[in-house]
């Protein structure tokens, strides 16, 4: 398997701004995309994206959007000033939702890649039975990731379990965006499919989403780091 040029974006999943402040300080410029989700979202609003971007960021925002196809276009016209390079909406909403999703976001957001998430990382098997998916996660994974670039939806978050199968199924331009990232040695936490970096790198993800082995460890620099020397031999 050969090298994949791949980048590490930060969670921002912090309990308030004075953290986020914190937390972009500590990072400087090791790494250059952010991802903002319903927690620092819902509490700051714009004005936490704004953070990102003043200190040169490139923002996702993870607002993982799931609703009847009108009011989730309507959603993404209410995005339309923001300054992101990433949103996220959840590819269960429906052909007919991602198709007018992809068309609008192309009017209002024309710089933004549309996301769409799949099977949350948190979920294994008997999570997807309890809900009524018997398709093991790797199937219910493929058939949604289908269904959303067919709609027009430009990229899709996976755990990394699936990256080497979604390679070979979609076509070459669709971002592959992964969390359920574990360097060895730290804390599974809620995530239930997850791999290393270095393993996801070389099963071909674009991004590493990763949050709480860098926000939870006593040095989030030297955890940046040593991500990043994975990385890179
Ligand atoms: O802290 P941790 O590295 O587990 O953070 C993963 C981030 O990725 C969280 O912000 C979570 O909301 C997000 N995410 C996820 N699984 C998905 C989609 C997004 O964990 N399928």
């Amino acid at each position: 398997m050969t090298k994949h040029k791949t980048e590490i974006i930060l969670a921002l999943d912090v309990e308030d701004h004075d953290q986020a402040s914190s937390i972009l300080d500590q990072v400087g410029d090791s790494l250059s995309w952010v991802k903002v989700g319903l927690q620092s979202y819902l509490r700051d609003g714009p004005k936490i994206i704004q953070q990102c971007v003043n200190r040169d960021k490139n923002v996702f925002l993870d607002l993982k959007l799931h609703d009847i196809p009108n009011t989730m276009a309507k959603a993404i016209e209410s995005l339309s000033a923001l300054p992101i390079q990433m949103l996220t909406l959840h590819c269960c909403s429906g052909s007919e939702a991602l198709t007018r999703c992809a068309e609008t976001a192309r009017k209002v957001l024309p710089q933004t890649t549309l996301l769409g998430v799949t099977v949350l990382t948190s979920m294994n098997q008997s999570n997807l039975e309890a809900v009524g998916v018997s398709r093991s996660p790797q199937d219910q994974v493929s058939r949604l990731a289908k269904l959303a670039v067919e709609s027009g939806i430009g990229g899709i978050v996976c755990s990394p379990l699936e990256l080497i199968r979604l390679r070979s199924e979609l076509p070459g331009h669709t971002k592959l965006v992964t969390p359920g990232i574990r360097p060895t040695g730290s804390d599974a936490g809620d995530q239930k499919r997850t791999m290393t970096p270095k393993d996801a790198q070389e099963a071909g993800a674009d991004y590493l989403v990763i949050g709480r082995p860098i926000l939870a460890a006593k040095e989030p620099m030297s955890a940046i780091r040593s991500i990043v020397e994975e990385l890179e031999n």
